[in-house]
């Protein structure tokens, strides 16, 4: 009797699943192929397989986009398109077709704690951690100079059975546990060889990948994990700073004007991007010599763009100025030569009827810029 159960139950979930995935797959190619790909590495909207989730990679992050959307996008809520049935399909059709690390949070420990001791799961339980914070990405650095040691707790989807090797980039020490145990252990002391040569044998599905990292005074730059399939694919564990996570903020250093090309919304494109050393940045046209807008208090939030994502322009943040002096240059036939930087002004030349013309910007008081022909 008790065998037949557990037949029929394995039966029972095994189809169960089996329909539902193919539910999400037959919905997934009715409709969200269209944005997100036939194998669902992304166009018009971003790919579902890669490592970089905006919205988060867990389970119930993904539902939660299905059925809300993400509003002023092109992803609508499908709340009321679906029944919760087809909508969980299609979540799990998403996460069965997953490689690589997901659901990744990082946390950040004392370091005194584990002075001395090797990195193990179990000491982690006894100490309170100092930060938790759920990654978008896999990206472990947490910040430049800080002291710390870090835990990423994620898991690792795996598709395709094989051998596997961890390569680890060789600075402070680190240790991986995947399903509880320790696979790889490295520090200063360890011959760089043997960062590379840890095969494991890995099956299809969801494993629990546990990896700690510490740098030796505090941590400068974030340190390079791989999980590369011997000969097959690579899966980076720790990745670059992306969108939402650490944005780039680009800003004029001290006493020293910065001009940036940037391709910021709503500006055409070829913008001249004049950063002051009062945190003002003003925008000029090269075409017509105008300035268009200004800012202060403001920087530039780069978003990088990324080949298998649509790409996003970079942002001003700051108070736009109301008020401010056009360019005393007329505007018709002027021609754009070049640009230069002299201490706190940007200086930018162009052609003119009346021979070459430099227009200075430079920083005024503490939330303006003056504007001068030279
Ligand atoms: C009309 C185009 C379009 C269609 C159709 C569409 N999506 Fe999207 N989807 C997008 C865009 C664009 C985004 C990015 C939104 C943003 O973050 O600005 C997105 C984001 C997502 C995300 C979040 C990705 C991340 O990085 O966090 C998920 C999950 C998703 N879509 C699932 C689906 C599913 C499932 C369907 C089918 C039911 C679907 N989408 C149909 C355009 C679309």
């Amino acid at each position: 009797m008790k065998l037949l159960l557990s037949f029929l139950c394995a039966l029972v979930t095994s189809s169960a699943l089996g329909a539902d995935l193919e539910r999400g797959k037959t919905l997934y190619s009715q409709l969200c192929f269209n944005c997100h790909g036939p194998t669902l590495d992304g166009g018009q909207g971003p790919s579902l397989r890669d490592q970089y989730w905006r919205h988060g990679s867990s389970p119930a992050a993904i539902l939660e986009v299905i059925n809300k959307g993400v509003p002023g996008s092109a992803m609508i809520a499908y709340e009321e398109v679906f029944p919760e049935a087809d909508r969980l399909a299609l979540r799990d059709f998403i996460l069965s077709e997953q490689e690589g690390m997901r659901e990744t949070v990082r946390s950040v420990y004392p370091v005194e704690y584990f002075k001395g001791k090797r990195f193990a799961p179990k000491d982690f339980a006894s100490v309170e951690s100092l930060s938790q914070t759920p990654l978008p990405e896999n990206h472990y650095y947490f910040k430049r100079n800080g002291v710390g040691v870090l835990r990423g707790n994620s898991k690792l989807y795996i598709k395709t059975a094989g051998e596997y090797r961890f390569s680890i980039g060789p600075i402070g020490r680190t240790s991986i546990f995947l399903n509880g145990e320790e696979i790889h252990y490295s520090d200063a002391n360890t011959d760089k060889k043997t960062h590379f040569n840890k095969t494991v044998t890995l099956q299809p599905g969801v494993h629990d990948l546990e990896i700690f990292h510490e740098e030796k005074k505090s941590h400068s730059y974030r340190f390079r994990a791989v999980l590369q399939q011997v000969g097959g694919k690579s899966f980076a564990l720790t990745g670059r700073s992306l969108e939402g996570n650490i944005p780039k903020f680009i800003k004029a250093r001290p006493g020293e004007a910065l001009v940036v090309r940037k391709w910021i919304k709503d500006l055409p494109p070829r913008t001249l991007m004049c950063l002051l050393s009062n945190q003002v940045i003003v925008a000029l046209n090269p075409v017509d010599g105008q300035i268009i807008k200004a800012w202060h208090s403001a920087e530039i939030n780069q978003t990088p763009s990324l080949p298998d994502r649509s790409a996003k322009p970079s942002e001003v943040t700051g108070t736009p100025i109301d008020q401010f002096k056009s360019s005393p240059l007329k505007s018709d036939s002027l021609r754009f030569l070049r640009y230069q930087i002299k201490g706190e002004s940007a200086l930018i030349s162009f052609k003119t009827q009346d021979g070459e013309k430099t227009v200075a910007i430079s920083p005024e008081g503490a939330q303006s810029f003056s504007i001068s022909i030279q």
